[in-house]
């Protein structure tokens, strides 16, 4: 499985990007508007530290106006994703940008058929919002389950991240399911990583080593 880091602070993706988790980048402008930066100066500070995908999404919401921000955006860097909200007008401009050669990940997916639909349109990557889904007592992992069964199904190359990851368990079960990638928030690399035993085996391991001193 890959590991993106769906963060735009620069900070915690150099972290992330030292620890060899940092497959790729995804953003969104509420992460952008965070860091009280210029949009384009973090894209392209990110595209220096990651060699990989990078997501970074347009604003407008029709078809001409994201083909416009698209096409501005995929010169920065080859490593640019760009991100279209799943709208109708979004899979217009997915369609268009998959001709033209422009990766997209489609972002904001609540359903299985938008999956569908965004593959068909020639999607690179599907972004469903699992961590928001389950915020409305609907299972964001079902809508994984759903997506992978189709894609597979169909032998459809639009890969998956898994977004809006709240938890380790979304991370877990993304990856027994098959999903190509989860994007994972900073806080939620962390607790991947740690584990009580290990502290205190460490811990056990550090306080013996003294006693030889003695
Ligand atoms: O990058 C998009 C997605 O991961 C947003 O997550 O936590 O705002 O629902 P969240």
């Amino acid at each position: 499985m890959k590991f993106f880091i769906d963060t735009a602070n620069i900070d915690e993706i150099r972290e992330a990007h030292s620890m060899g988790m940092v497959d790729g980048v995804t953003t969104n402008p509420s992460l952008i508007a965070k860091e009280g930066r210029d949009f384009e100066d973090i894209i392209k500070e990110i595209c220096q530290i990651v060699d990989g995908p990078i997501s970074a999404e347009v604003i407008s919401t029709d078809t001409e106006g994201m083909i416009k921000e698209a096409r501005h955006l995929a010169k920065i860097h080859d490593n640019i994703v760009v991100k279209i909200p799943m709208i109708v007008d979004g899979l217009k401009a997915t369609h268009r940008l998959a001709e033209e050669g422009i990766k997209t990940n489609v972002t904001l997916a609540f359903s299985p058929l938008q999956a569908l639909m965004a593959a068909k349109a020639g999607a690179t990557y599907i972004s469903p919002f699992i961590g928001r889904l389950d915020d409305l007592s609907q299972e964001g992992l079902l809508l994984v389950e759903q997506i992978v069964e189709i894609y597979s199904n169909y032998a459809f190359d639009t890969e998956i991240i898994v977004a809006s990851i709240r938890n380790p368990l979304h991370v877990l079960e993304s990856a027994l399911m098959g999903a190509d990638i989860a994007t994972i928030p900073f806080s939620v690399l962390g607790k991947l990583a740690a584990h009580p035993m290990t502290d205190k085996g460490l811990k056990a391991f550090l306080d013996d080593w003294e006693k030889t001193k003695k």
